[in-house]
């Protein structure tokens, strides 16, 4: 089955088109990221224009890098919530007119899921079910995956997600936007230990999380240092950043998976890119005799490849739209796009 996959929740405009779900034929991604630079975060209003510019080349561009004609597409997939309304509804229009000028099936997709079957491109034998960690600019959640199509929420950010946290913090230390990365290359040189930071936990809710506070703490001691004309230590801060993120997250995830009796873990999104995370999660999945599925770095931020492997599992689930599919800004990874109203 081909599938021709559109992502367009945030600032990337990506397409890939798939074989079967896991195999990639191909895979463009256009990042406005350095439009949105010139403002220090994404401008909503800008991101649509973008995707509307970009779409249909994107799309071109993945079919004649797959060899694929339109008329040989099985389905046309995009992703429908959550995310910029915007920008959701470019790639969705685009995806559905597609589907209808083919007479073929429109899937849509939530871009949680998808980040979550970035894994099953990743790991070909990946299967469900486990538990997953999804941390991004916009979410930071973790999932318990019964099925390819069937999830509960276990926790979530109650505030700031932990990308969000990252590009606030990576601002006061002057980095371009999107920081996280930045803030990983910097940390690489600081002292962790040197600053005294937040964790992100929330009280009675083991799964949950808040990383306003981190936020704010960071950029507060960044504030006081310059209004005493001195410089914050920025190699420290990030250190210090990603160590409370590493901490604050790892451990939650592995309690996640032996609370549900999973023995397998999945991390995905931006920020499941990050060194110290990584390394964290590895530590202690380890001990906790947990497998870890960590995808390489191309797979953890938005991309189209991830949408076109959710894709096929929500079609094989009958979860596909209408030419009346709506887009939702915010939804929940337990919900199915196909059935909202
Ligand atoms: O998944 P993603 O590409 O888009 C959303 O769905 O939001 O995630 C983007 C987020 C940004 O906040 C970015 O700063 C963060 O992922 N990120 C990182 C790293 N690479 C990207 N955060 C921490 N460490 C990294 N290495
Ligand atoms: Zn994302």
């Amino acid at each position: 089955m081909l599938i021709l996959a559109i992502e367009s929740s945030c600032d990337e405009t990506a397409a890939a088109v798939s074989r079967n779900g896991r195999e990639i034929l191909a895979d463009v991604v256009y990042s406005q990221a350095e439009m949105h630079a010139l403002y220090g975060g994404v401008v909503p209003e800008i991101a649509s224009r973008q995707h509307a510019e970009k779409v249909s080349l994107v799309a071109e561009q993945a079919l004649r890098r797959a060899g694929v004609r339109p008329q040989q597409l099985d389905a046309v997939a995009a992703t429908c919530a959550p995310g910029l309304i915007g920008a959701l509804l470019v790639g969705a229009n685009f995806a559905k007119a597609c589907a209808l000028a083919l007479d073929v099936p429109f899937i849509p997709v939530h871009h949680i899921r998808g980040h979550v079957a970035a894994c099953y491109v990743a790991f070909p034998r990946l299967e469900p079910p486990f538990t997953a960690l999804v941390a991004s600019g916009g979410h930071t959640v973790i999932l318990d995956v019964g099925d390819y199509t069937r999830m509960t929420v276990l926790g979530a950010s109650r505030d700031d997600a932990a990308g969000e946290a990252f590009d606030k913090i990576a601002r006061v230390l002057s980095l371009p936007y999107p920081g996280g990365a930045a803030m990983d290359r910097l940390a690489r040189q600081g002292d962790a230990q040197k600053y005294r930071l937040p964790h992100a936990q929330v009280q009675g809710a083991p799964f949950d999380f808040s990383f306003s506070g981190l936020k704010t703490a960071a950029v507060n001691l960044a504030h006081n240092a310059s209004q005493k004309g001195e410089s914050v230590d920025g190699p420290a801060l990030a250190a210090g950043v990603c160590r409370a993120v590493a901490e604050s997250i790892a451990p939650r995830v592995v309690q996640a998976a032996l609370h549900c009796s999973r023995r397998a873990v999945v991390a995905a999104g931006g920020v499941a890119a990050n060194s110290v995370l990584r390394r964290s999660l590895e530590q202690q999945c380890s001990a906790a005799g947990l497998a870890l599925y960590l995808p390489p770095l191309h797979l953890c931020g938005d991309n189209g490849s991830m949408i076109a492997a959710q894709a096929y599992y929500e079609y094989l689930a009958g979860n596909t739209g209408t030419s009346a599919q709506n887009c939702y800004a915010t939804m929940k990874a337990s919900e199915c796009v196909a059935k909202a109203q």
